[in-house]
């Protein structure tokens, strides 16, 4: 026959062992503690089981969980003191506390379960490492607990504190989870992260709406396959130098469309300064740049015009004078006397070949007073349909000469803008002028109108009605590297004397003076796109400076 002392302790290990079963498979304290009570009650009688949880910061203790049948007014949730409780002593002593009979209250706080009915209570300290809590057994029979419970109690209460310290850290860990990845999400950059064989191991919520991925989906998928499905062709893969250097890099990386992105690459390594990830953050700057560039341009170009202003004007008094004498030779030159003459044999050759460069020059400074001159026309509210179909007229002639086809798409429920005629005719010329000459024979030439909205680049005309212009070529392209050159004054790549490089940055001009936007796209070897922007029914620059209506 087992003694009862033996069927008690085979109890303990059969609670104890159970405990720790439950600790290792569940991360849930309610679980742990719903289990441990049941089995208690089976070894010790209670009215209420309660475990509390203390809080450093706020030094109160908190109804964590709680078996009872009693209706009492401690709930779960309600915080007790610490001062002036036996819970509390229980805490700042790292010790059991047994109240016999709470007839005597040796703590004057405990008079609250002295008044909901309790008459005896045994408080056991949770401990790992630092204090977590108390676990209480309450009875409403006085006498209840003796030291002899403390023989079950203590080691529960150190399994207790095991599930509970892994229960608060879960808790915490999972808060920080979620903080970081609430952090992660909210960056409007594309952000992820790769594992050192460029696998994507994370991708903030950014890049997946991008890329048209979910979280799973993109999760392994190479970066390579990251960069085209954003449109950005990549050679080598992008953060190579990271994984080898393990260091920050960065590139600037150009995408489709003329997108421009900027890529910084971050290793992450571990103790040993071993690579296991790499942090890619793309940002995309296409508009930033554009912006960037624009004001760039702007501002040279202003600054050009007033120089250019002066200087022409100083050099078209002499360069008049020089004609004029030169024609008198000429004129000269044809007396037979003179020409009889073996040393004047040249003469009428090369006042000729003087003439003729005068002429050119005159030309090269008219242009260049053009760009430089305040728009001098006379703003009105025109059909750019109609406008581009006079300048069309003026250059079949060469098109025709170049077999050059050229198609119209004309959108015919454009609105009307309000523009300056000549201007505009001056600008489209050029642009077309341009599509012809840099298009090798029978090249196709397609000039398209539509509607659009607001003008690129300039966001206090962003929500206003207007027209895009575009015009295609069939041509050799300009290379990426040229592309922010082209509307640079004097910037060509016509042989030397053919051209001013100027059409481009009057064009640019002229679409400045009307509050538009210029652009192209060009790929090399496969034609250009000039894009133009030009505000609907809306007065240039809003100033009161034209006054000519
Ligand atoms: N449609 C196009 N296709 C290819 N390259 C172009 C095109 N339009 C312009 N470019 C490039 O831009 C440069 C600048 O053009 P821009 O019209 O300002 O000057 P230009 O044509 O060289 O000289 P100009 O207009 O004075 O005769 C050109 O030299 C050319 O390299
Ligand atoms: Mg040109």
């Amino acid at each position: 026959m087992e003694s009862a002392s033996e069927q008690k302790n085979l109890a303990i290990f059969n609670l104890i062992s159970e405990l720790s079963g439950i600790i290792n498979s569940s991360l849930s304290i309610g679980t742990v503690f719903r289990i441990m009570v049941s089995e208690i009650r089976k070894l010790i009688g209670y009215s209420r089981a309660s475990l509390l949880l203390f809080n450093e910061k706020e030094n109160n203790l908190l109804i964590f969980a709680l078996d009872t049948e009693m209706n009492t007014i401690m709930k779960k949730g309600v915080k007790a003191p610490v001062k002036g409780t036996s819970a509390g002593w229980v805490i700042t002593h790292n010790k059991p506390w047994i109240n016999r009979n709470l007839d005597e209250l040796t703590f004057p706080l405990d008079k609250k379960l002295h008044d909901e009915g309790i008459r005896s209570t045994i408080s056991i300290p949770l401990v790992h490492d630092k204090i977590l809590g108390v676990f209480n057994l309450d009875s409403t029979e006085p006498e209840q607990y003796s030291e002899k419970d403390l023989q079950v109690l203590l080691p529960v209460a150190k399994h207790i504190s095991i599930a509970l310290e892994n229960a608060l850290l879960f808790q915490e860990i999972s808060r920080e989870k979620k903080e970081w990845e609430r952090t992660f999400d909210s960056i409007t950059d594309m952000v992820w992260i790769e594992d050192s064989r460029q696998h994507v191991i994370r991708a903030n919520h950014t890049l997946l709406k991008k890329v048209g991925l979910s979280a799973v989906e993109i999760t392994g998928r190479k970066c390579d396959e990251i960069f085209a499905r954003i449109g950005i062709a990549v050679r080598e893969p992008a953060c190579a130098v990271t994984i080898t250097s393990k260091r920050q890099s960065f590139r600037e990386m150009k995408g489709t469309g003329g997108s421009i992105f900027n890529f910084w690459a971050y290793p992450l390594t571990d103790e040993e300064g071993r690579l296991y990830a790499v942090v890619h953050y793309l940002k995309d700057v296409s508009s930033q740049k554009g912006l960037e560039q624009q004001l760039i341009r702007s501002d040279r170009l202003a600054s050009l015009g007033t120089l250019v202003a002066g200087i022409a004007h100083e050099i078209n008094n002499p360069l008049g004078i020089i004609a004029g004498y030169a024609e008198a030779l000429l004129e000269r030159s044809d007396n037979a006397d003179l020409r009889s003459l073996p040393e004047f044999e040249d003469f009428p050759e090369y006042l000729q070949t003087i003439h003729n460069e005068i002429f050119r020059c005159k030309d090269i400074l008219s242009s260049l007073l053009d760009f430089a001159r305040p728009s001098s026309g006379t703003y009105r509210e025109i059909d750019i349909n109609e406008l581009i179909k006079e300048v069309i007229l003026l250059v079949n002639h060469r098109a025709k000469r170049l077999k050059h086809t050229i198609e119209l798409r004309l959108n015919r429920d454009l609105p009307r803008i309000y523009a300056d005629p000549g201007s505009l005719r001056q600008l489209f010329m050029n642009i077309i002028m341009n599509s012809m000459y840099y298009t090798p024979e029978r090249g196709s030439i397609i000039i398209m109108t539509e509607m659009s909205t607001g003008i690129r680049g300039k966001k206090f005309l962003e929500d206003i009605p207007s027209i895009t212009v575009l015009v295609s070529d069939t041509g050799a392209g300009i290379p990426a590297d040229l592309v922010d050159k082209v509307f640079d004054p004097f910037f060509t790549t016509k042989p030397v004397g053919e051209g001013t490089g100027l059409g481009l940055s009057i064009c640019h001009k002229i679409v400045e003076d009307h509050n538009g936007s210029i652009n192209l796209v060009s790929e090399e070897g496969n034609g250009t796109t000039f894009d133009i922007q030009l505000p609907a029914q809306l007065r240039p620059n809003y100033g009161p400076s034209y006054d000519n209506d």
